[in-house]
Formats: C-alpha cells, structure tokens, sequence
C-alpha cells in the first residue's frame, strides 16, 4: 500500500506543562544513566576496540556520557567488506521493502523521542526544544526518504517511439561512506544513512567523536526496523584514522559527509584520487560551514526582526551551519534595532542544556571554547564590542554571548566561520550596500531578509546567493520536506538534504532501449 504522503513530525508544544514535566523526567532518567559503551558494528557483529574515545557532558566535563570504541583502517576494511558483500541484495531488495525499513526505523525512534532527545542533552548541550527538533528532523529523514525510495522505483520520464520502448531507472551505486558532524548529533548522520539506504546502498556511517552515543541510535532503530545484517556498518573513531581511510578505500562507491569546509574540501581531493581495484569514480557529497546573513530592511517591524535575529544567532550557542552570524541593518532603522538587540541578547537564558528554560548552553567542547574566547578578546581590532557578556558558570564549556557592531567587513570576524554565540553587526545605507555586504563572503549557505516591502522580498530571494534564502522568518530550523537543505559556493555541492533531488545524488541512472 502506498503510504500517506509525508508530514513533518510536530514539534513538542512547550507551552504545556504536561510536555515539560515528561521531558523532565528523561532528563533526569538521562543523569542516572551509567557511561554508555558504544561498540562499532560490522557486519551485524558488535566490535570493540583496544583504544576507546570518551564524550563527555560539555556543562559538566568531569562527567563521561559515552565510552566509544576507536576505531581504525583495519576495521574499515572489515565493515566495507561485509557492505560490499550485501550490496547487491540490498540494491536489487524492492523500493517498498526498503521503505519499509525506514518507516519502521522512524516508529521506533518516535516511540524514543523523549529518551534520544534527553541524551542529546546530555552530551551535546543541546536545550531542550533543539534537541526535541533534532529528533524530530532524523524521524523526517526515515519517513522522507522512504517516500522517495518508491517515488524513484517508477524511474523517469523518456519518450519511446512507435516501436521501442525506452525506459530510464535509477539503482543504488554502492557502498556509502557517512561522515557526520556532532551538531545535529542524531539528525544529521540518520539523515545521510537513511538517505543510503533508501537509495539501496549498504552505509558505513562514522559518527562525530563529541557524540558517539548519540548516533548510536541510529544503529538501534535501524536493527529495530530489521535492517539486514551488513547494510549498516557503524564505526566511532577518529576523522584522520577511520574517516579517512573510508574515504580512499576503493570499494566506497560515494561520500557523504557533512562537517567543515577545511575537511569537506581535503575528503573531496582524496576521494578524487582513482586507487587500485577501484571500479567507479566516487560521488561525493560535501555539506560544509557557512557565514550566514540576515538583512532588516529599512521598514523592517524591529519586533519581529530582533527575535529573528537573536534565535538565529544564538540557537544552540551559534552552532549550527546555518546559523546567523552577520547582521546587516539598514541605517534607518540601526537605532530602533540595534540598542534593542543587545538588550535581548543580555536576557539570554545562559546554563547548563538540563535545565528547562536554557536558552544558550555550553559549546560544545574545550578547544571551542579556547578559540570562541579568543575571538571575542579579539573582536574590539575589527568592530564595537557592544556586549560581550560574561555572567556564565564558571564549570563546563561556556562562552558568553556577544554582539560586536560596525565589524570591519574584510576582518576574519566578518569573513571566517566561528561556529558560537557570536555574532557581527554591520550598517548599510540602502539595500543596494546591504545584499553587496550578505554576498561578500564564499559561503553561500543560509540568508534572509526582514522587511515589509514585496519587491525588497522578491529582491533578496533572486539576489541573496544561499542555497536556503528566508524572508521574515529565522534563518535556521529547515524542515524536511519543506526546505530542502543545503548550500552552493564553498559551503557545499547542492545535494540539498531532504528534498527530491538528494537521493539521486547516491544512484546510478540506467537507460534501456527495447526495439518491440
Ligand atoms: P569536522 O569537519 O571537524 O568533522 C566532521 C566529521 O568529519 C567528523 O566525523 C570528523 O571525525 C570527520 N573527519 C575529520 N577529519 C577527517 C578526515 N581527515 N577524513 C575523514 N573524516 C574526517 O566538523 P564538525 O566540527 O564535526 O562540525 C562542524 C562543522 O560542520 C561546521 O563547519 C558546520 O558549519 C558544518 N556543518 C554543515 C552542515 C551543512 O548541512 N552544511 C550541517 C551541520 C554542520
Ligand atoms: N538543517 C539545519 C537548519 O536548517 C542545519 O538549521
């Protein structure tokens, strides 16, 4: 039977005090629980390894949330191998079975929204509405895709002519290599695994080391769903070791990644390089960073803009692809907007993620947290320090909020990704200067506008250059389905996540002529 059509998973309704008072006690189920151990799987086995990596709380570091097995080029080669070896069942199991699959591996992690969501609290510091969200998008993903999977079977459209018959279909390309960031810990690695699978590609999915236990989950619904054994291989471990060497093993049919532009570019290269034995040349799907604009238009409405414009920047400290870090504001309304900014950024809710009205949580490690610090202590050489807040507890990795305005726009505080709660201001005469200001940047990941005049919205949805371009509304939170997700320029190769053009990225196109 074919499945409804797709509806994206509704979000928690905070408001309600039942919803909160649920999500508290997975929560505090969550800190109860003893140190996760995350084994890597090959071939449906559970492997451990001699080297472990730890995640830890970032609000609280002297606590370890999961214990990840390390893994390295020999267990690589073992889990390619046990894909390569499925591969071509996988390929040829029909798109409803495969669905299916997803559809199941959704159930079950709706039935454990409230449980995924709080370890999301748990080791990645995400607030409770985010990591709700999170769940909900990697549930998107299963369902999406599913749907996908089937509205692909039926192949594309080709002419036949009187006397053949021509068809064009789509099959799985071949083991795919998953490498996934720790920011949308669950979303993002379920999404490119899900979109494999679906595809009819066996997945070898390595998880970022900050959020092993996290993506374990990914693992779980999948062998809730009854995934056959080897089609989802699954290896924690370092980038440089595990990461790397499925990026080069010639087996690996496609790529999919998403994390930093330095490593998206360095994968690509080495992905590039045609090894012995290799059979293809490799796809690769490269999702990076972004330095992401918002514009309020000078007959913005401020109320509207500054919500916009704080949720934005500081959803998750800031660490989102896309979220805003480069503020332009019309100079006629820079007084109506600007004062009113900082004074809602000095509101921010700061602490720990566990706590219910937490509105900015600690980044996500100690290394983060050195280099955001040193960019705020560096932000009055390149702008107007006009808040650099530092009421923050002192345990965990806190990095106060910041607004530095009039930013000097060739600075590495206007140009590079700094991926926290930081955020630059920049004055505009006219909205000529403001879209010349949101285009000077390599980035061409996330923008927007707030305005009330149409042709200025029809403007900057032509001329902002983004891959997901929002007018009055934020510019982060895409919802699968609905805002195919993704950037051009350095910011990634437009393989838009959740949307209909993503799982062709990972198929092979056949065509076939018959002579009748
Ligand atoms: P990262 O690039 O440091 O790591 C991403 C993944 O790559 C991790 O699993 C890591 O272990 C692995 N890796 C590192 N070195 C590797 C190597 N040499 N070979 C193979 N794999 C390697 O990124 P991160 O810090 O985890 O995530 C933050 C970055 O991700 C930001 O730049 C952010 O903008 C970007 N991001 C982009 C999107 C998007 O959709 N465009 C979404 C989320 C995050
Ligand atoms: N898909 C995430 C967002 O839109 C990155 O914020």
């Amino acid at each position: 039977d074919d499945p409804a059509p797709h509806r994206a998973e509704p979000l928690r309704e905070w408001r309600r005090a039942p919803v909160r008072a649920a999500f508290a006690v997975a929560v505090e189920d969550g800190a109860g629980d003893a140190v996760r151990d995350v084994p890597a799987l090959i071939g449906g086995e559970a492997v451990t390894t001699a080297r472990t990596i730890d995640s830890v709380d970032p609000g609280r570091p002297d606590r370890v949330v999961a214990r990840s097995a390390s893994c390295g080029a020999s267990e690589a080669d073992a889990a390619v191998a046990a894909a390569a070896e499925v591969a071509e069942r996988w390929r040829r199991t029909p798109a409803p079975e495969r669905a299916a699959v997803l559809f199941r591996a959704a159930a079950w992690m709706r039935a454990h929204r409230d449980a995924l969501a709080a370890r999301e609290v748990h080791e990645a510091a995400k607030p409770w509405d985010q990591a709700d969200a999170d769940v909900c998008e990697a549930i998107d993903f299963c369902e999406y895709y599913g749907r996908e999977a089937r509205r692909l079977a039926a192949g594309g459209e080709v002419e036949s002519p009187p006397g053949e018959h021509d068809v064009l279909t789509y099959e799985g390309a071949g083991v795919t290599a998953v490498i996934a960031p720790w920011n949308f810990p669950l979303a993002i690695p379920c999404g490119m695994t899900a979109a494999a699978i679906a595809a009819g590609n066996p997945a070898v999915l390595k998880p970022a080391e900050q959020t092993p236990g996290v993506a374990l989950a990914v693992v779980e619904a999948f062998a809730a769903a009854g995934l056959p054994d080897g089609v989802l291989g699954f290896l924690p471990g370092r980038g440089e070791e595990v990461g790397a060497r499925l990026v080069e093993h010639p087996d690996v049919a496609v790529v999919a990644f998403t994390g930093s532009q330095e490593v998206g570019l360095a994968l690509n290269a080495a992905a590039a390089v045609h090894r012995p034995g290799q059979r293809h040349v490799k796809r690769v799907i490269a999702e990076m960073g972004g330095k992401n604009a918002l514009v309020v238009d000078a007959d913005a409405d401020p109320d509207q803009a500054v919500p916009i414009a704080v949720r934005s920047a500081f959803g998750y400290s800031g660490q989102k692809c896309s979220a805003l870090s480069r503020l332009i504001v019309l100079d006629r309304v820079w007084d109506a907007v600007v004062p009113r900014l900082v004074d809602a950024v000095r509101e921010l809710a700061v602490g720990p993620a566990q706590e219910m009205g937490t509105q900015v949580g600690p980044v996500i490690e100690a290394e983060a947290q050195a280099r955001l610090r040193e960019v705020v202590a560096g932000a009055g050489r390149h702008g107007t320090v006009a808040l650099a807040r530092d009421d923050v507890p002192g345990d965990g990795f806190y990095v106060g909020p910041t607004v530095v305005t009039e930013v000097d726009p060739a600075s590495p505080l206007a140009r590079d990704e700094h991926f926290g709660p930081v955020l630059s201001v920049f004055r505009a005469a006219d909205l000529d200067e403001a879209l010349a200001l949101a285009n000077d940047t390599d980035f061409a990941l996330t923008a927007g506008i707030c305005t009330r005049s149409p042709s200025h919205a029809a403007r900057a949805r032509d001329e902002l250059r983004a891959g997901n371009v929002y007018i009055n509304r934020d510019i982060t939170g895409a919802v699968v389905g609905r805002h195919p997700f993704g950037g051009h320029g350095l910011s990634g190769v437009g393989s838009k996540a959740g949307g209909p053009d993503h799982l062709l990225r990972m198929m092979n196109p056949r065509a076939s002529s018959e002579n009748t």
